[in-house]
């Protein structure tokens, strides 16, 4: 039996964009996804996985992956769940050059589903490191990340960055720009993050961005402006500048808004957030619900997210240095 874990993570800047080559700075936070894989002898792959949520449900799922489990969540959040679990299956045999082996595999997440915090990105990173290795296969985190891309891109129909499995399986800040990724350095980010429950759908959402950027030459000069925010706010963490990272934050939440991505739940969030004197507040993914991210190093953005309509949870979260690991 081995067990992984990989990070989640938020966007300071760049989600949507990214997609279109612009560069994008993901950032791992210390939430986890946990996966146990363990081998079976017949083949089949089994999976259970619980806490999908920050709290409020746990998804109980034993059967095979093609049973729908009964649970209080979207059936398609928990189908789309599982096909990152297979998918991450998939290119672990690969990888171990055994494509019969089977699995039982047991998903512990602390990361909201589709909630814009890469749950997906960090179950898919730390369920190849744990099957690989359970197949006696140690994988470079160059190849875990490039490992994990596939799946996603597989997963959401070609419609994935680099950005999200990258960052997950190396943890700290990033920068990702096409294919070349790298860690860079950052100053400590007091990130506050408020939750609403909800959750956007990625492919749709991407798509939704795709259609206004073929139709209106102006869509394509809002995503390419989210590229210049990128490359101002990098100017702005190497100088360690809080208050200019917290301006280009709200400037890109404007842009990922006017492309149709935000909602009234993650508005009304980022206002709070301003209100309470956040340097700078966006939602962070890919959208139409789940998190935003504000910098805040006092205790005003958790308190006010706290008493927000529509906000579930506001918590504090640290950036994560450290990527994917093995787990005792
Ligand atoms: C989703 O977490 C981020 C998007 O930019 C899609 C991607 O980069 O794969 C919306």
């Amino acid at each position: 039996m081995t067990t992984a874990s990989a990070p989640g993570k938020v966007y300071l800047f760049g989600e949507h964009a990214v997609v279109y080559g612009e560069p994008a700075v993901p950032c791992a936070i210390s939430r986890r996804a946990r996966v146990t894989a363990e081998r079976r002898e017949d083949g089949r792959l089994r999976v259970h996985a619980e806490d999908l949520s920050l709290d409020g449900f746990t998804v109980e799922y034993s059967g095979e992956t093609d049973t729908p489990p009964d649970v209080d969540v979207s059936p398609d959040l928990v189908q789309a769940a599982m096909g990152y679990v297979d998918a991450a299956i998939s290119q672990a045999r690969e990888a171990a050059g055994t494509p019969e082996a089977g699995f039982d595999v047991t998903v512990e997440s602390e990361i909201p589903l589709g909630a814009g915090l890469g749950s997906s990105a960090a179950v898919v990173v730390a369920g190849i490191d744990a099957a690989t290795r359970e197949l006696g296969v140690e994988l470079s985190t160059e190849e875990i990340a490039t490992r994990a891309y596939r799946a996603e891109y597989e997963v959401q129909d070609g419609q994935a960055s680099r950005a999200d499995t990258f960052c997950s399986a190396t943890g700290g800040a990033v920068r990702v720009e096409g294919e070349d990724c790298r860690s860079i350095e950052s100053p400590d980010l007091p990130f506050v993050i408020g939750f609403d429950g909800g959750a956007g759908n990625t492919g749709e959402l991407v798509s939704g961005v795709r259609e206004l950027r073929e139709r209106y030459p102006f869509a394509a000069s809002t995503v390419n402006t989210i590229g210049d925010i990128v490359r101002q706010g990098e100017r702005a963490l190497g100088e360690e500048n809080i208050e200019e990272i917290g301006t280009l934050m709200d400037f890109n939440h404007g842009l990922l808004s006017a492309l149709g991505v935000s909602s009234r739940s993650l508005d009304r969030m980022v206002w709070a957030a301003r209100d309470a004197g956040a340097h700078g507040a966006k939602l962070t993914g890919a959208g139409g619900g789940g998190c935003i991210v504000a910098l805040d190093s006092t205790e005003e953005t958790e308190t006010a997210l706290r008493f927000t309509p529509g906000c579930e949870e506001g918590f504090r979260a640290e950036l994560d240095d450290e990527g994917v690991r093995i787990e005792q």
